[in-house]
């Protein structure tokens, strides 16, 4: 019999991963929400496609797919963006499906539950304290060096992190956020240059990894605005050692046992230490899959579906082939409706993002160094010819 997926995917993206289904025999099944109906969604590998306003609100998720349940035997559930993580786990549970449950997710989801997870595995953290018990925090405040940054515990994009200078600006920040402070978590700010590992676990090793680079930390991006940059650190230096060895212990702690995996880290300026900050259960945004394809010749939306697709028939996962490449992106808000990128023309620029007021491109070389130089000198050509500044929130991309 056929088997079927139901992926549920907030935002529009995952075409590959869809293609991979598809291609593989599965009958796909695709949920989003109404205001993604008409993007550019790959209907040819696309069975069923329901749309609903809310794809995260309970019950109504739940009744939707118990519901298309009646008339039809769903084997898996994936969840194509963050914001669907705890929903498939949710799913999951009540229709007793195999996979990563709702605990398990918040591994993922929840900064406050990965931080302890990482912590209590001996992984370095920022000192971090959750946001229930005043006494508590003050202990905190009175402990731990500021600034410090109010974080919501399942946010992305830098959305609603709000910087702290001094013990006396938190009581009013918590007192606008009256019964949300609790879905906050306290943490220090740790200065320092921010990295990402993307890649893909199976039986719960990471399978594949690549250690990347963010030009200037993702928070100052989105609050001043400016240049986003990321880049592939070279395979054989130190940096991307540590890094790839520390996701592994990462993810082992996580306790994630299949699937496609983003992580970040900060290594402070102060003492040089790598820091855990964030994980996730999916693709990386902002390109950075298409990054990794040319770096590698690994497309993780793809391979991700073959690890599932592996799974659900019992048979053994193969990693294809890679190439030691590398491979950087870079964009930003552009003033011009289709800013002009023809001047942007050296051989490594292989990629150009077609999206109304933005600029973007990725370039690619078998060398890491030439990917951070060609980069590094686009940064500022970005600045010149197109940079145009939103005030923040309005956030260009989710990372
Ligand atoms: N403890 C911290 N110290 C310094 N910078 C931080 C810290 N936490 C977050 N940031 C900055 O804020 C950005 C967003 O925080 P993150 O926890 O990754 O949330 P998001 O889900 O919004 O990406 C990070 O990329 C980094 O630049
Ligand atoms: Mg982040």
């Amino acid at each position: 019999m056929t088997s079927a997926i139901l992926c549920l995917s907030s935002y529009f993206k995952g075409a590959a991963f869809l293609q991979a289904c598809k291609e593989a025999g599965l009958h796909v099944i695709l949920a989003t929400n109404d205001r993604n109906k008409d993007e550019a969604w790959p209907h040819e590998y696309i069975d069923e496609f329901f749309h609903m306003p809310d794809l995260g609100k309970r019950p109504d998720i739940t009744h939707a797919i118990a519901y298309l349940a009646r008339s039809r035997q769903i084997d898996l559930i994936v969840a194509l963006d963050d914001f669907d993580v705890e929903t498939a786990a949710h799913l999951r549970e009540h229709f007793r499906l195999p996979g990563m449950g709702d605990s398990l997710a918040r591994n993922f989801r929840d900064k406050l539950a990965m931080r302890t997870t990482a912590r209590n595995a001996g992984v370095l953290v920022p000192e971090f304290t959750g946001v229930f018990n005043y006494d508590d925090l003050r202990e905190f405040m009175a402990r731990v060096l500021p600034p410090w940054l109010l974080k919501p515990r399942s946010e992305a994009s830098s959305m609603g992190i709000k910087k702290i200078e001094h013990a006396d600006e938190i009581w009013p920040a918590l007192e606008s956020l009256g019964d949300q402070q609790s879905f906050f978590l306290m943490e220090q700010f740790v200065a320092g240059d921010v990295y990402h590992v993307d890649g893909l676990v199976d039986d719960g090793e990471v399978l594949f990894s690549m250690a990347h680079k963010y030009g200037k930390p993702p928070l100052s991006v989105y609050a001043g605005g400016g240049v986003f940059l990321t880049r592939s650190l070279d395979r054989e230096s130190e940096e991307a050692k540590a890094l790839v060895a520390l996701n592994k212990q990462v993810l082992k702690a996580m306790g994630l046992v299949r699937g496609a995996t983003h992580s970040e880290y900060i290594k402070s300026h102060a003492d040089g230490q790598y820091y855990f900050l964030e994980n996730a259960a999916r693709v990386g945004g902002a390109n950075i899959a298409e990054c990794v394809d040319y770096a590698s010749g690994v497309n993780l939306w793809r391979e991700w579906a073959r690890v599932e697709i592996a799974h659900l028939r019992g048979e053994k996962y193969q990693l294809p082939e890679t190439h030691p490449g590398y491979a950087g992106i870079i964009n930003c808000l552009a003033h011009q409706e289709w800013p002009d990128l023809s001047g942007y023309n050296d051989p490594e620029v292989v990629w150009r993002l077609n999206k109304k007021y933005h600029a973007g491109l990725i370039v690619s070389s078998p060398d890491a160094a030439r990917v951070e130089s060609l980069l590094n000198s686009f940064a500022e050509r970005f600045a010149n010819d197109f940079l145009a500044v939103l005030p923040p929130k309005q956030s260009f991309s989710e990372m």
